[in-house]
């Protein structure tokens, strides 16, 4: 697995790794179009308006996240580049929760069982405050959970490394859920095969 900060990822709409109604129920193909096809088409679109004929025009969009974090006056271009990042990784999340596969679960010396981690990871995606993302990372190798608000990304810390993300933009879920965020989180958790993803 390649670290996220190593990661050379083009500032391009990547193919979705599945198809559009690979989810469903538990996310709808009408939810990734508006998902895939609208939102996180968008964050591409404007990031490369953005940073056309500045020093970033031609750089990764990890390049991007690391140059314009914590910077007040490079918010703006900081957020696309992050919500791009997020949503790549949110498909890729998604695909390999999708595989069966015969591996066992491997909690990397987390203290409690793969439902505690799910009950853990479904409740700091219910309590994030307003938009963002809930992740599993591994932190100096050990398995935790944490969330982060809007755009904003872990993986630029040392020693973390995220295995996972949940969006928790309305956007994800408002068309097959309504308002029922812990729904819609207990439903994808429930639904994913953890052992292709841990
Ligand atoms: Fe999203």
């Amino acid at each position: 697995m390649t670290n996220a900060k190593d990661k050379k990822t083009p500032v391009e709409l990547p193919k979705l790794p599945f198809a559009e109604d690979a989810l469903a129920p538990v996310i709808s193909a009408e939810t990734i179009q508006y998902h895939y096809g609208k939102h996180h088409n968008a964050y591409v679109n404007v990031l490369k308006d953005l940073i056309k004929g500045t020093d970033l025009e031609g750089k990764t969009v990890e390049e991007i996240i690391v140059a314009t974090e914590g910077k007040a006056d490079k918010k703006k271009i900081f957020n696309n580049a992050a919500q791009i990042w997020n949503h790549n990784f949110y498909w890729e999340s998604l695909a390999k929760g999708l595989k069966k596969t015969d591996k066992k679960v491997d909690l990397h010396g987390y203290a409690g069982t793969l439902d505690d981690l799910k009950a853990e990871l479904a409740e700091a995606a219910k309590t994030q405050f307003g938009s963002g993302w809930a992740w599993l990372v591994l932190e100096k190798g050990k398995l935790a959970v944490v969330k982060t608000s809007n755009a904003e990304v872990p993986w630029t810390k040392d020693g973390v490394e995220p295995l996972f993300i949940v969006d928790v933009w309305e956007h994800a879920y408002y068309i097959d859920y309504r308002n029922d965020r812990g729904k819609y989180v207990k439903t994808l958790l429930d639904f994913v095969k953890w052992e292709s993803v841990l």
